[in-house]
């Protein structure tokens, strides 16, 4: 067995630390400081700019491509062999954590700092990226950037999606300087792997700080727009309303139903969002937008539960005498990691005396799309509190982050070093 590196753990809860300032709010809900860097924004645009820093000072090449997703390369000696290329994202959602995402990224840029400190030269190239609008919260697609990477959404089409302001993909990319001229359908690297907190509670359970990854549930998302009628609250009978908020409040009681039922596998259903109109105390409203955010680790089990809720909706809408438009945002498949990938991690934590478990991600991530073009895997690290995320709870500590990220490093030097 070569020597294990062991990154600098100080150095990268600086990094993170740092981040975390940029985007800072104050939180009322929890009271605690969250971030707020919504892709594309000046927040994000700032967060850009400082790991771009980072990366010019670990000696790296940086490019931007153009979709807005920026690549670090630290050359290896044969420049023509495929890289090892780790990523992640730094946009946040609107109430975001210092950890989602960021560890990836930061923890890539890291494993390179400590290749150079430590004066090694790999064989290949290792790149380390940071992917546009992987949350999806602000243009409607999640692992946007990543996703036009692999080909799945076109760069056209991406670059046209636009925010509730109306502001685009493509005049957000140009006016933040983030409009790069490198080839968004970048080089097939040898590998892709990606460290990101768990935001769950499996590995905490375990006892263990990392997890290896062996895919990701398949993702629904999509807006509702119930359309019925307005009318006075008072004198309107019950009987002959269109009471589009009503109509809403049906569908999120019958998306819970569903996850009861039992019918639909480990179906998770969600109504994020959800506003009725006009909004006023004594009018039936007339309208009701919502989204409904569907997983499943079973596609075949997630297209039953899509059907039931359209013909759901159908019923629904026929009862209440209104309409219903679905507007699809996002869908992606289970994505199954490499199995060999997922063996080469597995013996890296091993060799790192740290224990693991093996688990499915829950969450959306940029590696289910980059799998589509290379051998692909995920690192895993424990989160505090149950694991939860997308809150400024979110917490995973240093040791946890520094384990994860050492399992990273020694996975990527042995696949930058395979011929
Ligand atoms: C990404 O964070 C997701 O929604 O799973
Ligand atoms: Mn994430
Ligand atoms: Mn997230």
């Amino acid at each position: 067995m070569t020597e294990l590196l062991r990154i600098d753990r100080r150095r990268l809860w600086a990094s993170l630390v740092e981040l975390r300032e940029i985007g800072a709010y104050d939180d009322e809900a929890t009271g605690l400081r969250g971030v707020r860097r919504l892709a594309l924004t000046d927040a994000d645009a700032e967060a850009r700019r400082r790991c771009v820093q980072w990366m010019v000072e670990a000696g790296l090449q940086v490019r931007v491509d153009r979709i807005g997703n920026v690549y670090a390369t630290r050359p290896g000696r044969d420049r023509s062999l495929p890289c090892v290329l780790m990523g992640s994202h730094i946009d946040t959602v609107v109430t975001g954590g210092a950890f989602d995402g960021t560890l990836g990224v930061l923890g890539g840029i890291e494993v390179l700092r400590t290749l150079n400190d430590a004066g090694v030269q790999t064989l290949r190239d290792i790149e380390v990226g940071f992917f546009t609008e992987e949350e999806g919260v602000r243009f409607g697609t999640d692992m946007l950037g990543s996703a036009v990477t692999a080909g799945r959404i076109t760069l056209d089409h991406a670059h046209k999606l636009a925010d509730d302001d109306g502001k685009t993909v493509k005049d957000e990319l140009v006016r933040i300087g983030f409009d790069g001229a490198a080839d968004e359908r970048r080089p097939i690297p040898h590998a892709y792997l990606e460290c990101h907190i768990e935001q769950g509670p499996i590995l905490a359970g375990a006892g263990v700080d990392v997890g290896i990854v062996e895919g990701v549930q398949s993702i629904s998302w999509q807006r509702l727009t119930v359309r019925g009628e307005a009318a006075h609250a008072g004198t309107t009978p019950i009987d002959s309303r269109h009471d589009a908020g009503l109509v809403a409040a049906g569908i999120v009681v019958e998306a819970r139903r569903m996850c009861d039922s039992g019918e639909y596998g480990q179906l998770r259903a969600t109504v994020g969002n959800l506003a009725v109109a006009p909004g006023q105390t004594n009018v039936i409203p007339h309208e009701a937008t919502l989204t409904i955010d569907l997983r499943n680790p079973d596609d075949a089990l997630m297209t039953a539960a899509e059907q039931h809720l359209a013909g759901y909706l159908e019923a629904v809408a026929a009862e209440h005498g209104v309409d219903i438009a679905s507007e699809r945002m996002a869908k992606t498949a289970v994505v199954a990691f490499d199995p060999g990938i997922q063996g080469l991690l597995a013996a890296t934590a091993q060799d790192l005396s740290l224990p693991f478990v093996r688990v499915m991600s829950g969450a959306g991530h940029d590696a289910q799309e980059i799998a589509a073009i290379c051998p692909t895997a995920m690192v895993f690290v424990a989160g505090e509190h149950g694991g939860i995320s997308h809150t400024p709870r979110e917490y995973s500590n240093p040791g946890a982050c520094g384990n994860g990220i050492d399992v990273l490093a020694n996975a990527v030097l042995r696949l930058a070093d395979e011929a």
